[in-house]
């Protein structure tokens, strides 16, 4: 299955990033995915999906803020009138947003945010973020009625697959963001969904109220501060679950270790895997190679984690 329309050119489809296990601490600093350049060669690699690519029907706005509420913690709900944008975003997808420059301190760059959720009836999209650096910050103090720019749906998305009858979704921290959606569509689909959902601590995992309210998705929420999110306790007991309810795809975003996790879990019980990754974006389109995915070894550009990505697909070692 393809996640929407796609107009751009075919891409190599096996460019290959080496993905495994670097010793970790993987609490992951603010953003969606796993960083590319903090992967590492020996369990399996990463590889572009197949397919065509996701919808691009990319579009500019300038986008009414209809909310910005504050969910507990550092993390912050914005919700943005873009009908197009909502009409056309594919889960796993991104947008570029941009705070109107004001002042000295302009903000140029703009910061790559998950599409969280959206109502394609009222044309909204809804961004959830966690206040990090100069930009997230600007963000959290944005009100109802201000414009943004945002540029979007950008990236490939997530791929379900027609013949999954249950999908398991792990993620961490802000990374679940970019799962959201995917819980959704699969839900839709009649699938069933198991959400994992981990977090530092209940403040922090604020994405819980919103896989709750998925119809046929069952939500375990681990955190670290009763030690239930440590991959060595939740390999075991996700791995007890898809003994009983298998799995045919595993969706992961947010943590190395998480991430590792699922590739054994995945290699147990054959699900396919995919992945969300993370990369520092300038343009999050294709034009500054800023995002390029390390490729070990390779004497040529890796794949663009904007572009090709943000979503890749797990492949087993030998496979
Ligand atoms: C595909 C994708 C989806 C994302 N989705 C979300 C989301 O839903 N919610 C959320 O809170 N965060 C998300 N992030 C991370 C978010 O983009 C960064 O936290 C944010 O750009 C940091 O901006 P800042 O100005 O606060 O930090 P600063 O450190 O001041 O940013 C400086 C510059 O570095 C870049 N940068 C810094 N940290 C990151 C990072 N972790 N990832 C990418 N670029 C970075 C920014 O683009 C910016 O240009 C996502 C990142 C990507 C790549
Ligand atoms: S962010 Fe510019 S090419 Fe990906």
């Amino acid at each position: 299955m393809t996640a929407g329309g796609a107009d751009i050119v075919a891409k190599t489809p096996h460019n290959p990033i080496e993905a495994g296990a670097p010793p970790a601490d993987d609490v992951r600093r603010s953003g969606a995915g796993v960083d590319p350049s903090e992967v590492a060669p020996t369990e399996g690699r990463l590889v572009m999906l197949e397919g065509p690519p996701s919808g691009v029907q990319s579009s500019l706005a300038r986008a009414v803020v209809v909310a910005n509420d504050h969910l507990g913690d550092r993390y912050w709900r914005m919700q943005l009138s873009a009908p197009d944008i909502a009409g056309n975003t594919q889960p796993g997808q991104f947008v570029m947003l941009t705070v109107t420059p004001s002042g000295p301190s302009n903000w140029v760059l703009p910061r790559p945010m998950a599409v969280a959720d959206r109502d394609v009836a009222r044309g909204t999209i809804d961004v959830v973020y966690g206040t990090h650096g100069w930009g997230t910050r600007q963000m959290a103090g944005i009100g109802t009625g201000d414009e943004l720019t945002v540029v979007g749906p950008q990236g490939n998305g997530f791929r379900l697959d027609p013949g999954t009858k249950h999908l398991l979704v792990v993620g961490r921290g802000i990374g679940l963001c970019s799962l959201s959606l995917l819980a959704v569509a699969a839900s839709k689909r009649g699938m069933a969904v198991s959400a994992v959902l981990s977090a530092r601590d209940r403040e922090a995992n604020v994405l819980v109220p919103f896989f709750e309210a998925v119809p046929n998705a069952k939500v375990l929420a681990v955190l670290d501060a009763d030690g239930s999110s440590d991959p060595e306790a939740l390999g075991p007991r996700l791995q007890a679950l898809l003994d009983e309810v298998p799995a045919q795809q595993i969706a992961t975003c947010g943590s190395r270790r998480l991430l590792r996790m699922c590739a054994a879990l995945a290699v147990r019980t054959g699900a396919s895997l995919q992945v969300a990754l993370e990369a520092h974006m300038a343009c999050g389109m294709g034009y500054c190679h800023g995002c390029s995915a390390w490729v070990q070894g390779a004497d040529q550009e890796g794949p663009l984690v904007c572009r090709d990505g943000p979503v890749f697909a797990w492949s087993a070692p030998g496979r």
